[in-house]
């Protein structure tokens, strides 16, 4: 490799390590689990999906943000605040980004970027540990006027909470303990030795991070279900000097799945107990997240009442024990891991 390309290299880097820094995140795509953990079948997306592909695409075009940039009272969630971004509040899918299809009972993951609000934490003084909480809402009866503070905090695990079209089915941690963009701070080189993975088109170098959820054993097949994604990452108050008041900041996704009649080898109770150790990070589910799932009830009937309290505060940021991996060194070929992580990262909004 001559010396013009490496510093090409050097700069596809830099590129990547100050654009991560703004990039805010969502929904990138979802994968059904078969019970070795293992995703398999098509990826399907969220409504009104933009690729990262598709010419039109910038971060704009897929982050909303609760409260919105500019509002003055930034401790606020105003009544009339839309849970959804105004192009994902219909049940409507853009060519080329095709809902997911599952069966009821289904183990899932939802993929996410972590854009450096994980590897880079010093980047954003006053958030939480966690690098916030990600909660995932599920409903047969979407409204497309769905309001934020109708459902964010009010449905329940058992489905009694707020009007009682829905319920929480899953709340995480956004660091899931093994993601990582790929950039020199200390923790996504830690991570990058840790949770090595091949780098492929879709990803680039980068791990990305995933919540992984059950769609409730009594969706109806033939129709939609609904998940509503929540990024909850609040700044606190008084540690970062110009915000003295510290605010609120939510991200949100908005996704149709396609419930259809299917074998059950994804349910999400087999994938806890089938689970393959050995395998490829960047094609499985993260097991430690179906312990969750299980105890949640929800992927017994929606409106059963199995579940423990549905608490609202942050779950403590845990370290799950990072599974052993077969130590295949990332090295590929280094020009496409850098050139398509710079693609995937390409350019950003606020
Ligand atoms: C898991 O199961 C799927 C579907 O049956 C299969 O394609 C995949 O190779 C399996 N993965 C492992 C790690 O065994
Ligand atoms: C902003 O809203 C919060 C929460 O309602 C309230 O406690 C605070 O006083 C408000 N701040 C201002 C400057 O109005
Ligand atoms: C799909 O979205 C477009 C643009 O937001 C909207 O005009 C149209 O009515 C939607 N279609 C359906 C079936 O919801
Ligand atoms: C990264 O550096 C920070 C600050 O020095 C330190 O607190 C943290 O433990 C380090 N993390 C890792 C994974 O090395
Ligand atoms: C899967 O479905 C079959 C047929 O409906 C049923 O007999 C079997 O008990 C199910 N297995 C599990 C693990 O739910
Ligand atoms: C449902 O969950 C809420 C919140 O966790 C709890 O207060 C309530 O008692 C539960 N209701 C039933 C019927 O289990």
């Amino acid at each position: 490799m001559n010396h013009s390309c490496l510093s090409a290299l050097r700069w596809f880097l830099l590129v990547l390590l100050f654009s991560t820094v703004s990039a805010h995140s969502w929904i990138e795509q979802l994968l059904v689990i078969a019970a070795n953990g293992t995703f398999v079948g098509a990826p399907g997306y969220a409504r009104g999906n933009v690729l990262r592909t598709d010419p039109s695409f910038n971060d704009k075009t897929m982050t909303y943000l609760l409260p919105p940039n500019g509002q003055a009272n930034q401790s606020v969630i105003e009544p009339t605040d839309k849970l959804c971004k105004s192009t994902q509040r219909t049940q409507n899918q853009t060519e080329g980004s095709p809902r997911l299809q599952a069966s009821a009972g289904a183990a899932i993951a939802l993929r996410f970027q972590e854009n450096g609000h994980v590897t880079l934490p010093w980047n954003q003084p006053g958030k939480p540990k966690n690098r916030g909480t990600v909660y995932v809402y599920g409903t047969t009866e979407p409204k497309e006027d769905e309001n934020f503070v109708d459902v964010h905090k009010v449905w329940n695990r058992n489905g009694t909470g707020g009007d009682r079209r829905g319920v929480l089915l899953s709340q995480q941690n956004f660091d899931d303990g093994r993601c990582y963009q790929i950039n020199n701070g200390n923790i996504s080189e830690h991570r990058q030795k840790a949770f090595p993975h091949v780098a492929d088109q879709t990803m680039g170098a980068d791990l990305w991070c995933q919540q992984d959820i059950a769609l409730p054993s009594d969706a109806p097949s033939g129709k939609l279900y609904t998940l509503y994604w929540v990024w909850d990452w609040p700044t606190a108050p008084g540690v970062d000097p110009s915000l003295p008041n510290g605010k609120l900041e939510m991200y949100t996704t908005c996704i149709d799945v396609e419930v259809v009649d299917g074998d059950n080898s994804t349910t999400a109770s087999r994938v806890r107990e089938g689970y393959v150790e050995d395998q490829s990070l960047d094609r499985a589910a993260i097991p430690s997240e179906f312990a969750e799932i299980m105890s949640s009830g929800t992927s017994k009937e929606a409106g059963s009442s199995l579940a423990p309290s549905s608490s609202t505060t942050p779950a403590p940021t845990s370290t799950p024990t990072p599974t052993p991996a077969p130590t295949t060194p990332p090295r590929v070929s280094i020009v496409t891991t850098f050139i398509t992580s710079y693609v995937t990262v390409q350019p950003t909004g606020g």
